[in-house]
C-alpha cells in the first residue's frame, strides 16, 4: 500500500513547534467537525513538547472542544509519576493543564510507582487502548474491520526523532522495533535514559490516519535522511512509520540537510 509522504521545511525550531501546533490545532478542528471528537497521540521529546506548548500559547487552541479530544501517548518513561523525565508530567504542564481535557479522555501510561512492573504497565496500557478501541467499534455502524481492532483510531499520531532514527521508544535492532502481534511494548535497557520505557509497537503506530514526524537540529540530519530512504525499519525505525492517510516529515532546516534533493523537489510523493 503507498501512503503519501509529505515533507515540509521550518526556518528554526520555534516556527517548526508553531507550525506543528497550528497544524494540529486546524486538524483536530477538521476532525471534530466530520466526527464530533478527536484522537491525538502525544510524543515525548523536544519538538513534541515544544509543540504542545506552542499550542497553549495560541489563540486558536480555543476553537478546539478539548473535552472532546482524546489523548494518547506514543510511549512514555517508566519512572515514579511525578518524575521530571515522564512524558506524562511534561504534557501536562506544556497543554493539558491549561486547556479543558477531560481527564477521562487523557490516556496515561502507568509510572513506576503505580504498577508493579514493567510488564503491568504495558499490559495496562494495552488493555486501555482495547477498552476505547472496543467501544468505537461497537458504536461504529460501519465497523470497517470485521474483527475487534485492538487500538482506537489515531486520528494524527506525533513522533519525535533520535539522531539513531528511534521513534517513541523503538529503538534500531533492539526487542521493541522488532515486535509485532501486539500494541504495546515493555522497553528495557533504553539507549535513551532513562532505560525503562512503555512504547506502541511499529504496528499500533501505524494504525494511525496521519503520522507526523517532527524534528530540528543538524543531529537529526543522518536520521531524518535515512528515514526518507526507505531503509530496514529494524535498522532505521523511523524509515518505518506510514501512517494510513498520511505521513508528514515537519522539520528545520537542519534536521533536513541530508535530504535527497530530488525528494525536496516533490513537496508531495509515495512510495
Ligand atoms: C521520548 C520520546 C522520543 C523522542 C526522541 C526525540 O520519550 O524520549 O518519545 O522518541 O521524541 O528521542 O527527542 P528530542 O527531540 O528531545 O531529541
Amino acid at each position: 500500500m503507498t501512503r503519501n509522504v509529505r515533507i515540509t521545511l521550518h526556518p528554526s525550531f520555534d516556527v517548526l513547534a508553531a507550525t506543528t501546533a497550528a497544524r494540529l490545532i486546524t486538524r483536530l478542528l477538521d476532525v471534530q467537525s466530520e466526527r464530533g471528537e478527536a484522537t491525538v497521540v502525544l510524543t515525548g521529546g523536544s519538538v513534541g513538547i515544544a509543540t504542545l506548548t506552542a499550542i497553549a500559547q495560541s489563540p486558536a487552541r480555543l476553537a478546539v472542544d478539548w473535552a472532546k479530544v482524546n489523548f494518547w501517548f506514543g510511549d512514555d518513561r517508566f519512572v515514579a509519576a511525578d518524575s521530571p523525565d515522564r512524558n506524562a508530567g511534561q504534557a501536562a504542564a506544556a497543554l493539558l493543564d491549561h486547556i479543558d481535557a477531560d481527564p477521562a479522555r487523557v490516556h496515561v501510561m502507568a509510572a513506576s510507582d503505580q504498577v508493579a512492573d514493567l510488564a503491568a504497565a504495558a499490559a495496562d496500557y494495552t488493555a486501555q487502548l482495547a477498552a476505547a478501541a472496543r467501544l468505537e467499534w461497537e458504536n461504529d455502524d460501519d465497523a470497517a474491520s470485521a474483527t475487534e481492532p485492538t487500538v482506537p483510531r489515531f486520528d494524527v499520531l506525533l513522533l519525535g526523532l533520535g539522531p539513531d532514527a528511534h521513534i517513541a521508544s523503538l529503538f534500531p535492532e533492539m526487542a521493541g522495533i522488532r515486535t509485532a502481534g501486539v500494541p504495546v511494548v515493555g522497553v528495557v535497557n533504553s539507549p535513551k535514559p532513562p532505560p525503562l520505557r512503555v512504547s506502541l509497537t511499529l504496528e499500533a503506530i501505524n494504525s494511525a490516519q496521519e503520522i507526523w514526524i517532527v524534528a530540528a537540529g543538524a543531529d537529526k540530519a543522518a536520521a531524518v535522511g535515512l528515514g526518507l530512504a526507505g531503509a530496514n525499519p529494524v535498522q532505521v525505525p523511523a524509515s518505518g512509520a506510514r501512517g494510513l492517510a498520511k505521513t508528514l516529515w515537519l522539520l528545520d532546516q537542519d534536521a533536513a540537510a541530508k535530504v535527497p534533493e530530488q525528494l525536496m523537489r516533490r513537496e508531495q510523493y509515495s512510495r
